[in-house]
């Protein structure tokens, strides 16, 4: 299956890098594909798995005011009901007279714009747009629900009707009785959760940007109304923290787009999107939201069970409000890979048959990267090779993830952790028998050092600490 971005040379190279080692693979690719579906490889598993750790641990374990839960993917129809998904959660269709291809009227609109940051700028009606496959004329726009239905049990009606979580949020709010009365907490707190989210998107594309399926963490911090900005300028400056000393990204990248009066959605009374700078075009990567009482009074409203707050020390009862930052694990395997994917001009190999004019190396952070050690024994012959699988077996036992290989050049070795993210490489050679010593060499500075075999897991734990 061919990537949908042809001009995109940075991305086509991404894409065809996820394939080739590993990372992502088109989905169902022996039937042909399913358009626009995904399926992580044993490193992107790694790499997504990684992140998804360190998210939790930044934002939920780290902390002493975040809590988490896990809630069903198919929940009773009156939450979707109550949170007005089934109600409002659509987007707006045009579909071509001719060719019957559908697009989205905001995406149509947003590429004919003059400046697609400059909302007011922008035309409001898609009536004077052509179909961009056929140019044909496009239908009146109508609004498409992108929620997911199916049916519980074995009869197919109306009363069967279910329907996949299209978000998390409504598993913390249906469940923030539950998590208050079992755990006492005090405000501020916030309910976090990392899941599969479904939506029938109109159009899909830009490799894992957008899908149908996809992985939503995000939290829920309850708060008092009145302390609502301090709380969010605070998960701002997080957020940041999160992209720079986590991610390791560089914010030059980064846009935090305020969205205006008029354009938030109807819950909202603040929302700052957190675009990124992709190869095709300045899109959204995330988004932090207040969404003040709005949910937790309509699933008060809908299911009658009181959600209100009692203070243990002034016995003042209300209804919290609440910040909402939420993260799309795709789009943040995506940026994290392009944040650290570079090609070197000329190459980093010595001279030699290993050497190419263009090498990559992916500079993941030390806690991120799939790999964390590769062993190779310099030949393939014994003692070596035995010697170097003891020392990749020892550092697995100890939790590193760790590769094993004895084929090649120690140089095109070297060339293939490099393009995976692998921060070291030891190598077990000759003068190991005599020193009880190997080479370990570093990704980023390719330095080499000698290190007894004794201390290598002391090593790596200093390195990973
Ligand atoms: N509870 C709030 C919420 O769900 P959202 O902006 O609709 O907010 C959360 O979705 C995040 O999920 C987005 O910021 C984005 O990172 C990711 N996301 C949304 N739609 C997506 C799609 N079709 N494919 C991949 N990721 C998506």
């Amino acid at each position: 299956m061919k990537s949908d971005l042809g001009k995109n040379d940075r991305m086509d190279k991404l894409v065809s890098l996820c394939k080739r080692r590993g990372f992502i693979f088109p989905d169902s690719e022996i039937y042909g594909g399913l358009a626009n579906s995904w399926d992580y490889g044993p490193l992107g598993v790694l790499l997504k798995n990684n992140l998804r750790r360190e998210w939790w641990k930044f934002f939920v374990t780290s902390r002493a005011d975040m809590v988490g839960v896990d809630s069903s993917i198919i929940m009773n129809p009156k939450v979707w009901e109550a949170s007005g998904h089934l109600g409002n959660f659509s987007d707006p269709l045009v579909e071509c007279k001719k060719c019957h291809h559908r697009f989205r009227a905001d995406h149509l609109l947003e590429s004919t714009a003059i400046e697609p940051k400059h909302e007011k700028e922008r035309p409001r009606s898609a009536a004077h747009i052509k179909c961009p496959d056929c140019s044909g004329e496009l239908t009146e726009t109508k609004q498409f629900n992108l929620m997911f239905k199916t049916f519980i049990g074995p009869v197919e009606d109306a009363g069967s009707a279910a329907y996949l979580r299209p978000e998390l949020a409504a598993g913390m709010f249906t469940n923030f009785k539950n998590v208050l009365d079992s755990l006492r907490l005090r405000l501020p707190f916030g309910i976090a959760q990392s899941g599969r989210t479904f939506r029938n998107e109109i159009t899909t594309g830009n490799f894992i940007f957008r899908t149908r399926e996809f992985e939503i963490m995000e939290f829920e911090y309850f708060i008092r109304p009145e302390e609502w900005r301090e709380h969010f300028e605070r998960w701002l400056m997080e957020i940041k923290r999160w992209w720079t000393e986590v991610v390791g990204a560089d914010m030059g990248n980064f846009y935090f787009h305020e969205i205006p009066d008029g354009e938030r959605a109807h819950y909202s009374e603040r929302t700052v999107d957190i675009e990124y700078q992709y190869p095709f075009g300045l899109k959204e990567l995330h988004g932090l939201a207040y969404r003040t009482d709005f949910d937790l009074k309509r699933h008060m409203e809908a299911s009658g069970v009181d959600l209100s707050y009692r203070d243990p020390v002034s016995g003042e009862k209300f209804i919290p409000h609440c910040i909402e930052p939420t993260f799309g694990l795709d789009r943040m395997v995506l940026v994290t890979l392009l944040e650290h994917f570079e090609e070197v001009e000329g190459g980093r190999s010595e001279e030699g048959e290993s050497k190419h004019e263009k090498e990559i190396v992916l500079r993941l952070p030390r806690a991120l990267a799939p790999i964390q050690a590769a062993v190779f024994p310099l030949s393939k012959k014994e003692p070596l090779t035995h010697l170097a699988g003891d020392l990749a077996q020892e550092l697995r036992a100890v939790g590193f993830s760790t590769q094993y290989d004895e084929t090649g050049s120690i140089g095109k070795r070297y060339r293939r952790q490099d393009e995976i993210g692998t921060p070291f490489c030891v190598t077990v050679d000759f003068e190991t028998l005599e020193d009880k010593k190997v080479t370990v060499r570093d990704r980023d500075s390719m330095a080499q050092e000698r290190v007894g075999i004794g201390e290598i897991v002391g090593y790596f734990k200093e390195k990973f600490a």
